[in-house]
């Protein structure tokens, strides 16, 4: 493949400014061996998909060798491939396809954490209190006379101390999975040795990087360390002890010149959940490049919210110099048809609003009785053409081009994710978006693979299988096919304008080539001036733009 595209050859960008981006949950998409979980020889076999699709790179979430702690975000071994899902020469053949079809390939690095069974951890473990081997780990010593209360009060994001006794005295800090213990980005072992994972990685071929808690590397825990209460009121500003501090963008730096010394330049997205002012510090050129913005996965079906979204982030991205992101769903929230068919707004379970939590991806799934599913999957289809026709990166994950539903009703018993495990089933967990994906309408894991899947499918994903959606004109994905296909014509410099609507719930925008996108958010049909320029339109009929809908209009000029 060439390094570049025709369009980024006619605008100068580089190729992930305007990229349409597909996340891959491996373990969940395809299966070939058989064990019931996804592999990349099952990628390989479907890569034909994702070229029809005609996304312009994929992500795969962690392929790593993983005990699946937390679905792989517990990385035993950073240059290695796990054993179930393949090895570095399925890797390399899957990295060849992809780009015979012209599509790039983003990995998933977690540098925060390891997993515990990760060489280092287990060399820490052996090594004992004060040694090199622990300096790499963040490790305490208990407090008591026995040692036997944990260092500080603080709380994993899974639930449960964020500290685990490890029977010397000493204990370990997890901010996630007690599997997860914490790298000290203060020791220059480790600093090191993520250079030659990016290295490893890239000299394979891969094209960038997207970075897991990108905000949470570096930390200053200087004793004593500090009360949750105190880290809680500590301002967020670059000297918060823990999150979003200002040196993690020496890391960062660092990176950047092992980036620029490939041609063309790798790429990073940074996943840093961070108040919207500091998002530009991770998307400037000189740290990760580009940051996910997850407002509109955050909001409510909402024409005042989406407008206010949409002008806040790219002023944001003007400042940053990078593009925009979007994400409407990923493998950590709720998927967005079933969002948008919740009764508004969506409620985490104790009854406050999603985003007063600043944390979509522990919401829990929808519960079928109070699911409008024809009106979330209505929705969901409107907001995805509206945000296909934005400036800048669309990010979107597997199955969202089925229309997938959450899958809300998951036995307990089948359930993996640390947040259920580790909240005693009080958090149902993410488990509902990742149930593997149908691609027959039969078969005992609907074409999954040759065995039952590693989570259980509903009898309606048979409904939403590839081959069922790949005969229908209406299905959506025929609409993210059309959709894709049309967004590489029509793709244009990043700014929009836009059109007044004379209507609240209508918004319409332009882009500098005369594309349009206008989204009626209300549910009274709004008349079309220019009905023969409709190009695509996420509901019938056309010749209006039905409620809940959006229709995208060719340039004056034509397509
Ligand atoms: C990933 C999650 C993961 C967590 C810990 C994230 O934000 O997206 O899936 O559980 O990092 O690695």
């Amino acid at each position: 493949m060439t390094s570049s595209d025709p369009r980024a050859a006619e605008t100068g960008a580089p190729w992930w400014r305007q990229a349409v981006v597909y996340q891959i949950y491996p373990r969940s998409f395809a299966d070939a061996d058989g064990d019931g979980v996804g592999d990349l020889p099952g990628i390989l076999s479907r890569v034909d998909h994702l070229a029809e699709l005609g996304v312009d790179a994929v992500w795969l979430s962690p392929f790593y060798p993983s005990a699946l702690a937390d679905g792989g975000y517990d990385v035993a071994d950073y240059r290695d491939v796990d054993p179930r899902l393949g090895t570095l020469a399925d890797f390399d053949a899957l990295v060849a396809a992809l780009h015979d079809r012209g599509i790039r390939v983003v990995i998933d690095i977690v540098p925060n954490h390891t997993s515990d069974l990760h060489v280092w951890f287990q060399e820490a473990l052996a090594a004992g209190p004060g040694s090199a081997a622990r300096d790499r780990y963040v490790f305490r010593d208990g407090i008591g006379p026995d040692r036997s209360q944990p260092p500080a009060d603080w709380q994993s994001f899974f639930g449960g101390s964020a500290w685990q006794p490890v029977g010397d005295g000493q204990w370990y800090l997890h901010m996630f999975a007690a599997e997860q213990p914490d790298l000290n980005w203060g020791n220059a072992d480790v600093r090191a040795d993520f250079v030659t994972t990016l290295r490893f990685w890239a000299d394979r071929g891969v094209d960038g990087f997207r970075v897991d808690v990108a905000q949470m590397l570096t930390k200053d825990l200087a004793d004593p360390l500090p009360s949750a209460a105190e880290l809680a009121a500590h301002p967020v500003d670059g000297s918060h002890p823990m999150i979003d501090r200002d040196d993690v963008h020496e890391v960062y730096a660092r990176w950047r010149e092992v980036f620029d010394s490939y041609d063309p330049p790798r790429m990073a997205v940074a996943e840093a959940w961070v108040a919207p002012a500091r998002v530009p510090l991770y998307a400037r050129q000189e740290s990760l490049g580009q940051a996910f913005n997850f407002d509109l996965l955050l909001a409510d079906f909402d024409p005042a919210r989406f407008h206010r979204i949409v002008d806040d982030n790219l002023a944001l991205a003007a400042r940053s110099g990078s593009s925009s992101t979007w994400v409407l769903s990923n493998h950590d929230v709720v998927r967005h048809a079933t969002r948008y068919g919740l009764p508004e707004p969506a409620r985490l379970p104790d009854g406050a609003p999603a985003e007063k939590h600043g944390a979509a991806w522990l919401l829990s799934g929808g519960v079928d009785p109070v699911l409008d599913r024809a009106r979330g999957l209505r929705r969901a289809r409107a907001a995805t053409l509206f945000m296909l026709a934005l400036p800048g990166s669309a990010y979107l994950y597997q199955g969202e081009e089925l229309g997938l539903h959450e899958v809300a009703d998951l036995p307990p018993e089948s359930r993996q994710d640390p947040a259920f495990l580790r909240s005693g089933g009080t958090e149902v967990g993410r488990d509902g978006c990742r149930v593997p994906l149908p691609w027959t309408p039969d078969g005992v894991s609907l074409g999954f693979g040759p065995a039952a899947p590693h989570l259980p499918q509903p009898d309606w994903f048979a409904r939403h299988s590839m081959a069922v959606e790949a005969e229908d004109p209406a299905s959506t994905l025929s609409l993210y096919r059309r959709a894709l296909a049309l967004r590489r014509e029509l793709q244009t410099a990043e700014r929009l304008e836009w059109v007044d609507t004379g209507r609240e719930d209508v918004l319409r925008f332009r882009r500098p080539n005369g594309w349009e996108a206008v989204t009626n958010f209300g549910v009274e049909p709004f008349p079309l001036d220019r009905v023969d320029a409709v190009l695509a339109s996420s509901s019938a009929p056309l010749g209006v733009v039905p409620g809940e809908t959006t229709v995208w209009l060719a340039p004056a000029s034509g397509l």
